[in-house]
């Protein structure tokens, strides 16, 4: 939920955001993805849930700040998902940047550290640079009432690139607390 410590769950059987990011992943062919904002790891074990059972499977998440709690959750994992990702202790542009140096390539990557325009805007140039031609950039909490992630939106779909808003509608029930998942394809118009 918004206030970043509870969640809100309107259906056992399914959580929204992960299963959402589970598919969009594994149905893309996605091996290899990378994440900003670790946290406490749900979404990067996640995410190790969708590439796990493919060769070179690789998660690989981005966060300077130690967050101890995750490596609760990950060693409950499986080995082979517990296996797949690699936390970087390093800030997501300086750790985007030298991904790009070192010539790594993603099908995909999910940004979800800082929540303001500049932030999102400078994650999204270098995001746009490791992942593939035609691969997922997910973009999350994209209607977050106290950032402004949805100028960096504005800015993206400016620069020529198809951007889809997630959980927007304006019927039907709110499954999200007003955070919302944008999906991009990397390539311009
Ligand atoms: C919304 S949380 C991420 C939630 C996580 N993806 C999940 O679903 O479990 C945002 C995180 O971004 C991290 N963060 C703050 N500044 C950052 C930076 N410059 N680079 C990467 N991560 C940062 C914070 O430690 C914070 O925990």
């Amino acid at each position: 939920m918004t206030d970043g410590q509870q969640a809100r769950i309107a259906d056992a059987q399914v959580f929204p955001l992960l299963a959402t990011l589970h598919y969009l992943i594994r149905a893309n062919g996605v091996i290899r993805v990378i994440e900003t904002g670790t946290a406490r790891g749900v979404s990067a074990a996640c995410l190790a849930s969708a590439v796990a059972h493919r060769s070179g499977g690789r998660v690989v998440t981005l966060d300077p700040f130690p967050h101890n709690d995750r490596l609760d959750l990950w060693a409950d994992l499986p080995d082979r998902l517990r296996g797949c990702i690699e936390q970087r202790t390093v800030g997501s542009i300086e750790g985007l940047h030298a991904a790009i140096d070192a010539g790594e390539r993603y099908e995909a990557a999910l940004l979800d550290s800082v929540h303001t325009e500049e932030n999102v805007w400078a994650e999204f140039e270098l995001a746009a640079q490791v992942v593939c031609p035609g691969g997922l950039i997910l973009i999350h909490d994209a209607r977050y009432q106290h950032g402004t992630v949805d100028r960096a939106l504005q800015r993206i779909e400016a620069a020529g690139y198809n951007v889809v808003r997630l959980w927007c509608a304006e019927g039907g029930v709110d499954e999200d607390d007003h955070l919302g998942l944008a999906l991009i394809e990397n390539r311009q118009r």
